[in-house]
């Protein structure tokens, strides 16, 4: 019954989709003209993904499938690849399949080209923090202009999870918890990566991913089940994804995890209903790697034959690395089990983003070696990420004044593991850095001759070579270098430590239950502080680590997360203040791995706690609720300071506008930016409403002495949630609107919505 019920709906969905989305007859025709011609074999083969012959990003099959893989390439029966890197690989394969198959339809060669492709940008939650959407399209563009002229036309970007849990490795590539900015950042980097013309030859398809709900995965840990309901879903998963849409992103990825107790792959709701339907989205989704065949341990499927029959009926249109496509579909096909229909229609979105790159015109377009030489890790796409890398950098704390250092007649100790680490701020997700590439924070710092550098590692961090596939082996005993560390700080003025994680410590299958400082670096630390407490801390890693003591006892604090190819650079000229920190949070830091999931936008609860002495109120006898780093902290070098909050009017109907505005002065010694934030509070809803809500925000850069008035505009659309009534619209009532320097602002003006 259930299959007859998703016949019925996908071949509405499918009949609807030729009609509403085929804007380019030309396109269209050629595409239709193309599938008529092709056989239930060669359409098969289109919805087909092999991973290439370079690093493997999920589990490889057994046995020597590469001659099978071969013979079906040869035969039409491959459509797509992914991680076959270089000019010369992606030619070679591109001219069996164009010249050598009955049709010769090119591949789309995919890659993940997360944070940069030879030259490395920050990881995306650190590049998020620098709230400059600007900067990170344009870094979206530098990445897609290095991987299109090594032969790329694809990347699986940009991963637009939410998130609120920093045991999950994988919050690393994406914008942190906030929707509104993640829907925003979502936006920038797709037109990034594929800017204003698909066929433009810099340009690369984006793929928005995952879809849907895994950044929520249960307890932190990867490809776990998820438990959320749909006005999570609606109101914190899906505006990100949406926002892609709305940006003409082509592709989606589907995710490893459950929701409503159903795979992602295999969810018809998701898929057909609200991405293909309500959206009416004419790309294509592919699969994430095995999530096909990962249904029958899911127990989703009996096999692989019922595996890939319940894939395609729920709109995955293309499978990656299952191998059940190739060989399920043909024979669902002929038994009746699936209608030929939806293979078509999954055939025609994919020969539809070929033809919107112009593979159809030239399938060798993007194989131009000179073209490679000349853009891959360039001095200009460099600057870039150096530029990139400072505006990431977030100031966490800065007691006594310990920064900005002084340039000359100082004696400074540099210590710890990651100071001279120039494979670590690679990060994750590095695609074709070279090893060991990156800009040390001892090479950063040695460029500033006029105080003395005292290097001590103090402690090895981890032994041997990382990778995307090994657990990073980490040193727990070895201490013998602490007493080199403990004199170089005995005999200095001030102390730079460098630590955090190793940069394959987070990413895919790095969900950690302990986020503190890994290994012997908190001993270290408490070894240091004991000799000298001139200390600044710059924290290394993928995710929010608890940094309490530190934030307790270390005057001077700077999360530099995983900061790229220019990174000593970069946190160099932060330290010496020629850049002045700008970076807020976009992801709470909890004071310690208990208080996870943690996020400022959560719901007031009936019992709302306001101290950790009152016992029956929803709050921990041991910490209190709010996080050690709000959503949106960020300090400067200079101090600003928001007064004279205004609002025009105190009443909102659905037709009209009012305005918010604040006066923010650069009260301190130095020119800085300052990142005004707009959040409302909707009181009372059909449902229980977050605290606050990120609705705006504005970088402003202020002189010393000088003010600036910032302002919004509020209307009724900001106030739009997904409703009881399973609507997006706004409901009349009392709403508070703050306008501050992060999430803990707490001086607001009240407003009323009415009919
Ligand atoms: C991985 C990841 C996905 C990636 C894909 C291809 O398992 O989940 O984000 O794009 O496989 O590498």
């Amino acid at each position: 019954m259930r299959k007859i019920i998703y016949s019925l709906i996908t071949l509405l969905f499918v009949v609807s989709c030729e009609n509403s989305n085929s804007h380019d007859s030309e396109k269209e025709k050629f595409i239709n003209d193309l599938i008529s011609k092709m056989t239930l074999e060669e359409k098969a083969g289109q919805m087909n993904q092999y991973n290439g012959f370079w690093d493997a990003t999920g589990p490889m099959p057994e046995g020597d499938y590469q001659k099978k893989r071969y013979n079906e390439l040869m035969n039409g029966q491959v459509g797509s690849m992914l991680n076959v890197i270089g000019v010369d690989e992606i030619y070679a394969l591109q001219k069996i399949a164009v010249e050598e198959t009955r049709l010769g339809i090119p591949l789309i060669f995919g890659h993940d080209v997360i944070h940069g492709y030879k030259t490395i940008f920050p990881i995306p939650l650190a590049e998020s923090s620098s709230w400059d959407l600007d900067l990170m399209e344009k870094s979206a563009r530098v990445a897609a202009t290095e991987a299109s002229a090594d032969g790329l036309n694809w990347t699986f970007a940009p991963m637009v999870d939410i998130s609120r849990d920093a045991r999950w490795g994988r919050v690393m590539e994406g914008a942190g918890e906030d929707p509104y900015l993640g829907s925003l950042v979502a936006k920038a980097r797709v037109k990034g990566f594929q800017g204003t013309d698909l066929s433009e030859i810099n340009s690369i398809v984006a793929c928005a991913k995952h879809f849907a709900g895994y950044g929520f995965s249960e307890a932190g840990r990867d490809y776990n089940t998820t438990d959320f309901n749909h006005f999570t879903l609606h109101n914190t998963i899906m505006p990100p994804f949406k926002a892609a849409v709305d940006a003409g992103v082509r592709t989606f990825m589907n995710s490893f995890n459950t929701l409503d107790e159903i795979p992602a792959t295999g969810h018809i709701h998701i898929q057909r209903d609200i991405l293909k339907g309500d959206w009416d989205f004419d790309g294509f989704v592919v699969s994430d790697w095995g999530s096909i065949d990962q249904m029958i341990p899911h127990g989703f499927a009996r096999d692989g034959n019922h595996a890939a029959e319940l894939a395609v009926i729920a709109g995955s249109d293309m499978d990656m690395e299952s191998s059940l496509y190739v060989s399920k579909l043909v024979g669902l096909v002929n038994s009746g089990k699936v209608d030929i229909n939806l293979i078509d229609d999954a055939v025609k979105r994919i020969l539809r983003v070929k033809y919107e790159l112009g593979l159809f015109d030239d399938p060798y377009k993007y194989c131009n070696n000179e073209r490679s030489i000349q853009e891959l890790g360039s001095d200009q796409n460099m600057q870039v990420a150096l530029e990139a890398a400072k505006k990431s950098i977030v100031l966490l704390k800065n007691n006594n004044q310990l920064l900005p250092l002084e340039k000359e007649g100082k004696k400074i100790a540099l210590i710890g593991p990651l100071a001279d680490d120039k494979n670590s701020p690679l990060g994750n997700w590095r695609s074709q850095a070279v090893y060991n590439s990156a800009t040390s924070v001892l090479e950063g710092m040695n460029k500033y001759k006029g105080n003395r550098i005292v290097f001590e590692k103090g402690v090895e961090l981890y032994y041997g070579k990382t990778n995307f596939h090994n657990r990073v082996k980490l040193n727990y005993n070895d201490r013998s270098d602490f007493g080199k560390a403990k004199l170089a700080a005995a005999t200095s003025d001030v102390v730079v430590m460098v630590m955090g994680e190793e940069g394959h410590q987070s990413g895919e299958g790095r969900s950690r239950t302990n986020i503190g400082l890994p290994g012997l670096q908190f001993e270290l630390l408490k070894e240091i502080y004991k000799i000298n407490q001139n200390i600044i801390l710059v924290v290394m890693s993928g995710r929010p680590l608890d940094l309490s003591w530190a934030d307790k006892n270390i005057p001077s604090i700077v999360q530099a997360w995983q900061l790229g190819s220019k990174s000593g650079d970069a946190i160099a000229q932060v330290l010496y203040g020629d850049y002045n920190p700008s970076g807020k949070l976009t992801m709470s830091f909890p004071r310690n791995v208990g208080q996870v999931p943690i996020y400022y936008n959560f719901k007031n609860t009936g019992r709302p706690s306001t101290s950790i002495e009152q016992v029956t109120n929803s709050g921990y006898a041991d910490v209190v609720n709010s996080p050690l780093y709000s959503f949106g902290h960020g300090l400067s070098y200079t101090n600003f300071k928001y007064s004279n909050l205004t609002i025009d009017s105190g009443e909102l109907d659905y037709n009209s506008k009012i305005n918010i505005s604040v006066k923010i002065e650069n009260t301190g010694f130095f020119t800085g930016k300052e990142v005004a934030q707009l959040y409302i509070r909707d009181i009372v809803g059909s449902i229980a409403r977050p605290m606050k809500e990120l609705k705006g925000f504005e970088m402003i850069e202020l002189a010393p002495g000088e003010s600036k008035v910032v302002s919004f505009e509020i209307d009724s659309s900001l106030l739009e949630f997904y409703t009881y009534e399973n609507k997006w619209e706004a409901e009349d009532g009392k709403f508070h609107a703050f306008i501050g320097t992060n999430s803990d602002v707490s001086d607001y003006k009240e407003f009323h919505l009415v009919k």
